[in-house]
């Protein structure tokens, strides 16, 4: 399983770079930074030789192949992320027939990412924590589109994305998710147990009391 870090903060990808696969940005993350959004990418390419996923944010096809073309000038690994929309899919359409990757998000259904595959998308983006938020199963939600892709031998990836907690990571690995993007806090967190630091501070306080010589 490949592990994507959700975030356009460069230092955060700096930290964790040695454990992860890829990163995934988007507008909102972006803002986040304060900084030019071309910028801030070719930064994150220089660090990270896997895919990074840049926003389009035009609502037409035309628009989005425009920023398509123009984000994949900064650097091979970049993937464009379009959202799931009528004219969205067209745009998957023409940027796949110009050999540039892309990746379908703002997933909340099993037949948008029916939709997006159709339309020749590289990756997947179902939105798990957002439909938690709105008192659905966001991972059922990623069980049935693995399902349906198993069906039918369908290459697109599956970025679990808007991951709230490491259960959702877990949960992800174990339906065979190809790709869950996380953000920095729930990576952190999955490198931690109470009783790895417990038991270190146990075997430390043990090694103080071996003979030295
Ligand atoms: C992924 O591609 C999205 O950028 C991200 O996971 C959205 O997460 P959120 O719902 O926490 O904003």
């Amino acid at each position: 399983m490949k592990l994507f870090l959700d975030t356009a903060n460069v230092d955060e990808i700096k930290k964790f770079e040695f454990m992860i696969d890829g990163v995934t940005t988007n507008p909102t993350l972006i803002m986040m930074e304060g900084r030019d959004y071309n910028e801030a990418l070719k930064e994150i390419c220089g660090i990270v030789k896997g895919p990074v996923s840049a926003e389009a944010v035009s609502l037409d096809a035309e628009g989005m192949v425009k920023e398509g073309k123009e984000f994949s000038k900064i650097a091979k690994n970049i993937i464009i992320k379009i959202p799931m929309t009528n004219e969205g899919m067209k745009a998957v359409q023409k940027l796949t027939k110009l050999g540039i990757k892309t990746n379908v998000t703002l997933v909340f259904s099993a037949n948008q990412a029916l939709l997006a595959a159709k339309a020749g998308a590289t990756y997947v983006s179902p939105f798990v924590g957002r439909l938690d938020d709105i008192g659905q199963d966001g991972m059922l939600l990623i069980e049935e589109i693995l399902d349906i892709y198993d069906n039918y031998e369908i290459k697109t990836e599956v970025i679990v994305a808007s991951i709230r907690n490491p259960d959702h990571v877990k949960r992800s690995a174990i339906v065979g998710a190809g790709v869950a993007t996380i953000p920095s806090k729930i990576l952190e967190k999955m490198f931690n147990h109470s009783l790895t630091d417990k038991g270190i501070k146990q075997f430390l306080a043990d090694w103080e009391k071996v003979p030295k010589k």
